[in-house]
C-alpha cells in the first residue's frame, strides 16, 4: 500500500501546489510511482501537470478524495493529495487517510493561525484513528515556505509555531524569483529552481515517514 502525503493548510497562497509539484519530482527522481490528486477546484495543480506530464493525476471531488486516494495508493508508492486553500472537508478527508501532513507556511501570522487551525484536524485524526488502533499515528509538520533569507522574520514564525506545540521541518523553501515568474507562464517552476531546498523537504519528509512507519 502506497503512503498518502496530504500538503495542506485553511489558508490560501502558502505554496501548497508548488510543494505538491516539486515533492512529486523529488521521489519520481528517486525511482518512486507517484500519483497526485488535485482536490482543488481552482485545479492549478492539474493545470501544471498536465503541461509538464511528469506525473499521472486525477481531479477529485472532497467526497470522493477518500476512495480515490485509497484505491491509487494500492498502485503506486505515493499518493500526493493537494487541497483548496480553505478550511474544507476536502482539508478533512485528506488528513484523515494521510500517512503524512504537511503544512506550508509562509512568515506570516495569518499563516501560523491557520497552520494551527490545520494541525487540529490532524490532532482530531489521530484521536479518530486510535478509537479503533490504540498506537496509530499520522505525523504532521509545518513548513516555511516563500523564505526572505535576508530578513528574519521566518525565526519569529518558527517561535510561534514552536509555541503552539507544531513541528516544523528543519528545512524550509526559500523565496525564489524563478518560482514567481514561472506562475505568469501557467507551468510549474522547473526542479533546478528550487535548488537544494526541495532535495533537504523531501529527505526529511521521508524520515518522518519512515519513523511512523506502522
Ligand atoms: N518559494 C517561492 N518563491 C517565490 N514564489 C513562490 C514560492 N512558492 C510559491 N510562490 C508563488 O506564490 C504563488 C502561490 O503558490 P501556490 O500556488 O503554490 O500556493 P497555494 O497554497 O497552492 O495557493 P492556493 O491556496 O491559491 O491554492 C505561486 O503562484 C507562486 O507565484
Ligand atoms: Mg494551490
Amino acid at each position: 500500500m502506497g503512503r498518502i502525503i496530504t500538503v495542506g493548510s485553511s489558508k490560501g497562497g502558502v505554496g501548497k501546489t508548488t510543494l505538491v509539484n516539486a515533492l512529486a519530482e523529488f521521489l519520481k527522481r528517486r525511482g518512486a510511482s507517484v500519483f497526485c490528486i488535485d482536490a482543488d477546484p481552482n485545479k492549478n495543480l492539474s493545470g501544471w501537470l498536465a503541461a509538464t506530464g511528469m506525473v499521472e493525476f486525477r481531479i477529485v471531488q472532497a467526497d470522493d478524495l477518500v476512495q480515490v486516494a485509497n484505491e491509487v495508493s494500492t498502485s503506486h508508492d505515493f499518493v500526493l493529495v493537494d487541497v483548496p486553500g480553505a478550511n474544507s472537508t476536502a482539508l478533512v478527508n485528506a488528513i484523515d487517510i494521510s500517512s503524512l501532513v504537511l503544512i506550508p507556511t509562509k512568515a506570516d501570522a495569518k499563516d501560523v493561525v491557520e497552520a494551527f487551525r490545520t494541525y487540529q484536524h490532524v490532532v482530531n485524526a489521530i484521536t479518530k484513528a486510535r478509537r479503533f488502533s490504540p498506537k496509530a499515528h499520522i505525523p504532521a509538520a509545518a513548513v516555511l515556505s516563500q523564505v526572505d533569507r535576508r530578513a528574519s522574520v521566518d525565526q519569529i514564525a518558527r517561535k510561534q509555531l514552536e509555541g503552539l506545540s507544531i513541528p516544523i521541518l528543519k528545512a524550509d523553501l526559500g523565496l525564489k524569483a524563478s518560482i514567481n515568474h514561472a506562475s505568469f507562464a501557467q507551468k510549474p517552476a522547473p526542479y533546478s529552481a528550487m535548488g537544494d531546498d526541495i532535495e533537504a523537504i523531501g529527505a526529511e519528509a521521508l524520515a518522518l515517514l519512515e519513523t511512523f512507519r506502522g
